[in-house]
């Protein structure tokens, strides 16, 4: 067992140099699978150089029980200084104020306190008939256009107005604030060209401005006259003598926004396109569908691991799966990877709705960080793929995914369907 890190000359076919460029995360996903295999047998995490974990380069946790590991001892493993590629800039934290998954105790538990009292399991099940009217008509949409782009007719549509009903935003400003969402998320991550790189941070910096100021606005008007909404609750709870402040607000709602829409929105249009390319799993979720809806969900959520990987910062040296790391070093938690662990899962590469236990981490490997929205992710999920296989039970993807190379999420542009 090595205790030293590897940091000298690397052979340009190493599997950490090729998680360092960018081209790389737009290789199809079975080649971008066999690297972290070879990096899972490489013993302990190794080094990936370069700019693109945030700094000088990062450890890349790829086994299941290092990102566990990591998630679950957040004194070591800091979200502080920034878990985004790249990490947000210090006078952007300053202007915007910090989102939750930037934070630490005892600032983190203040605000997941305040704010995650709108996220339990009970609240959740009290929105379902939201959320299954909302799946039932853009199903109904899906069925009346017969064919077009999956992302655009349903996938993107359902997390949204779930999001902005629960926030209580008014329909006239959707439209609107969706695309600033999508201006907003779209420069994080690793991105294959360099103008994209440089271009696209000024113009999300810009749709993340006018977001805020739209929900600032709106957040003083329901502190005036509140109503059944999570943004009067949020400006008025009171959780030990505390709220949210307009900033607070804004960030949180950009964070919901990205966090919330953006990965439901690729689940499902991944997990659309794994029941067409899985036809005995798609036939087996026919042949009955209460039985298999909750653990189609759990397999979809696995095996396209909409957030890639998460970075954390050392606080102190640590010892990790057979690697000394120091203070400050970055480390990326790949869920991705981990989720592809063969001693964790059998035939990982497999799409199989039966897969149980199914001890996935792609809503993260637990720890205070774990996905606020995990609830309300499955209930979407599970009210969606209802309406389509019991409507539309031929509905199938008519063409690959359009994908956006990231090493941050597995983002779907668009998604070619029929029904
Ligand atoms: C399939 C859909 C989703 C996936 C795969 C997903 C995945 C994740 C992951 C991997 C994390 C980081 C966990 C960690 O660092 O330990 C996270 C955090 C978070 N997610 Fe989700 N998420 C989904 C849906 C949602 C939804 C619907 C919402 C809310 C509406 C949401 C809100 C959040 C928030 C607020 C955090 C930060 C929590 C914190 O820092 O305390 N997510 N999610």
């Amino acid at each position: 067992m090595s205790l030293v890190a590897p940091r000298g000359p690397l052979s340009v076919s190493s599997p950490q140099l090729r998680l360092a460029d960018p081209h790389f995360w737009g290789r199809p996903a079975s080649e971008r699978n066999a690297v972290f295999e070879a990096l899972r047998q490489a013993g302990p995490p190794v080094f990936v150089p370069g700019p693109h974990g945030g700094g000088r380069g990062h450890y890349a946790l790829v086994r299941h029980a290092d990102v566990v590991k990591a998630a679950r001892t957040p004194q070591v493993f800091l979200s502080g200084p920034g878990v985004t590629t790249p990490e947000p800039a210090r006078w952007v934290r300053t202007v915007f104020g910090d989102s939750m998954v930037n934070l630490d105790d005892p600032e983190h538990a203040a605000l997941r306190r305040i704010v995650s009292r709108a996220f339990t399991p009970r609240l959740i099940t009290r929105l379902e008939d939201g959320i299954r009217e909302t799946a039932a008509r853009v199903t109904t949409d899906a069925a009346r256009a017969g064919s077009g782009d999956f992302v655009a007719t349903v996938a993107g549509r359902l997390p949204y107005e779930v999001i902005c009903s629960m926030m209580g935003i008014p329909e006239r400003q959707r439209a609107r604030i969706l695309h600033l969402v999508d201006q907003a998320s779209a420069h994080a991550g690793v991105h294959r060209s360099l103008r994209a790189r440089v271009r696209v941070p000024g113009r999300g910096l810009r749709a993340l401005a006018r977001m805020h100021l739209i929900i600032a606005a709106l957040g003083r008007e329901r502190r005036r006259s509140p109503r059944e909404d999570l943004i009067s609750a949020l400006v008025t709870a009171d959780v030990d003598g505390r709220s949210l402040t307009y900033r607070q607000l804004g960030s949180f709602f950009s964070l919901l926004l990205v966090a919330g829409v953006e990965t439901t929105r690729n689940a499902l249009a991944h997990g659309l396109h794994l029941l067409t390319e899985h036809p005995e799993q798609r036939a087996l979720m026919l042949s009955d569908l209460d039985s298999h809806l909750d653990g189609a969900v759990e397999e979809m959520v696995r095996h396209s691991t909409p957030i890639i990987q998460f970075r954390r910062t050392l606080a102190c040296e640590f010892e990790l799966g057979g690697r000394l790391m120091a203070a400050g070093d970055k480390v990326a938690l790949y869920f991705l990877a981990a989720n592809r662990d063969p001693s964790v899962f059998t035939d990982p590469d497999a799409f199989d709705i039966t897969r149980s236990p199914n001890p996935h981490v792609g809503f993260g490997g637990g720890g205070p960080h774990f996905c606020l929205g995990t609830h309300l992710a499955r209930q979407e999920m599970r009210a969606l793929f209802r309406e389509l296989l019991t409507r539309l039970p031929q509905i199938r993807s008519t063409g690959s995914p359009r994908l956006v190379p990231s090493s941050f999420d597995n983002r779907v542009a668009s998604l070619p369907f029929r029904c």
